[in-house]
């Protein structure tokens, strides 16, 4: 058992978290298609592996629809790998913190393909700002990887609308994307480069 306390956090990090349990992965270590989130929330800290709340749940329907099996053939991580005191968003500091966790992770697992999931995993990798909604369902070189921003699958619990251009359908249709790249990973056609 992982706990917080071997984190190279700082003191004042340390005693703001409320949790004693890490939260690492889930899935396949050797998959081509690596899903980066935000942080645990209460759900994945009582289980212990990301995205197996309600948001998780809707990211593996998603998934799922678009022909990825899950088990086999994803990793799923965050980029902060504790839970933040009361579901706040992890402060810069925290996140800085964390990253060389999720470097080290990228650089393990060697993923084809990366799909960052929701504003926190945008900024932390790419090192932007923008608009989720103005990078979402764009394929980005990103060192080795083909990088994919997507929306965050709490913003559509928060806008379930299923209608055609709203952002659960965008959703769907960035998952198909993925799955399209997965099948025919050769191809960088259609590839901005950041
Ligand atoms: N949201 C995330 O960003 N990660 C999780 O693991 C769960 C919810």
């Amino acid at each position: 058992m992982i706990n917080h306390s071997d984190l190279p956090l700082c003191e004042v990090c340390k005693s703001d978290i409320s949790t004693n349990k890490i939260v690492v992965a889930r899935g396949n270590p050797n998959a081509s298609l690596m899903i980066i989130g935000e942080a645990p929330g209460a759900k994945e800290e009582e289980i212990g592996q990301p995205f197996v709340g309600r948001s998780g749940k809707l990211l593996d329907k998603l998934l799922i629809n678009s022909g990825i099996d899950i088990a086999l053939d994803v990793y799923f991580c965050n980029v902060v790998k504790y839970r933040p005191p009361k579901n706040r968003r992890p402060t810069k500091r925290e996140i800085e913190e964390n990253l060389p966790w999720l470097y080290q992770q990228i650089k393990l697992v060697d993923p084809d393909i990366v799909v960052l999931v929701g504003t926190t995993a945008v900024e932390s990798i790419l090192r932007i700002k923008t608009r989720i909604s103005f990078l979402r369902g764009k394929w980005i070189k990103w060192e080795d990887k083909i990088v994919m921003p997507v929306f965050h699958p709490s913003y559509l619990l928060r806008n379930p609308s299923k209608e055609e251009g709203m952002p659960f359908a965008l959703s769907q249709l960035d998952f198909l994307k993925v799955k399209e790249k997965m099948d025919h990973s050769e191809d960088s056609s259609n590839m901005s480069f950041l």
